[in-house]
């Protein structure tokens, strides 16, 4: 069916944020005495906040009362929002605005992030113009892999899942794309992203021609 929608991940797909959750949890489980390593990290990409912290905890092999959790979050988002507090337009991914300009008027265009500080962090990076629909952590109950973000932002798109393409960084994001239905390129390492339909390092030097012959046979 024809491509005519596409659908961002945010975070390590439009912006370089990915390494400031790293910090923030890092900081995190040191807080509560865990040790937390880059391969864990890899495995909370893509997950709410809630779902990335109880992972951790179960890591970790302790318990906290709601209140102890509700805090810990707390802490987590706060160190989060200081490490990217300066963020400006030049830490959105190389050739991402390039894509997103040529997209732009032949696709109908969303974003599709777990993040509740997607909207703010659209704005810093001065991407939020080119996007027709946003769904992110504040309209989900779900976390990736569940396909409830990529379903809601191809229903506000007013397209079908076949219609839509998802950008991920994520395994969990490859899989809930994959279980909506939609065709996806990863954005990554291609050893990790496997179950995605075509996997590009980043946007440098692709555009909607390169995306169209990719997934051609798909
Ligand atoms: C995802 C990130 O985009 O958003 C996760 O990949 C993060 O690492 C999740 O935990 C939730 O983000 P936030 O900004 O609501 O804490
Ligand atoms: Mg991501």
């Amino acid at each position: 069916m024809a491509i005519r929608g596409l659908i961002f991940d945010l975070d390590g797909v439009l912006v370089d944020s990915a390494r400031y959750h790293f910090k923030a949890w890092k900081m995190l489980s040191a807080s509560l005495g865990i040790d937390f390593t880059e391969e864990q990290n890899e495995e909370l990409k893509g997950i709410s906040r809630a779902d990335s912290l109880k992972k951790i905890v179960n890591w970790g092999g302790i318990e906290l009362t709601e209140q102890e959790f509700a805090d810990a979050m707390e802490r987590k988002n706060s160190w989060y929002l200081e490490l990217i507090q300066d963020m400006s337009p030049d830490e959105a991914l190389t050739g991402c605005r390039a894509f997103l300009k040529s997209a732009q008027g032949t696709y109908r265009i969303a974003l599709g992030s777990a993040s509740r500080n997607a909207r703010s962090i659209l704005q810093r990076v001065e991407l939020i113009s080119f996007f027709d629909a946003l769904v992110d952590g504040n309209d989900t109950t779900r976390s990736k892999p569940d396909p409830q973000v990529f379903q809601l932002a191809a229903e506000r798109l007013g397209l079908e899942p076949e219609e839509c393409v998802v950008f991920e960084d994520a395994v969990a994001g490859v899989q809930a794309a994959k279980a909506a239905g939609m065709r996806v390129v990863g954005v990554g390492a291609p050893e990790v992203l496997h179950e995605a339909d075509a996997v590009i390092a980043g946007f440098a030097g692709f555009g909607p021609r390169e995306m169209e012959q990719g997934l051609m046979a798909v």
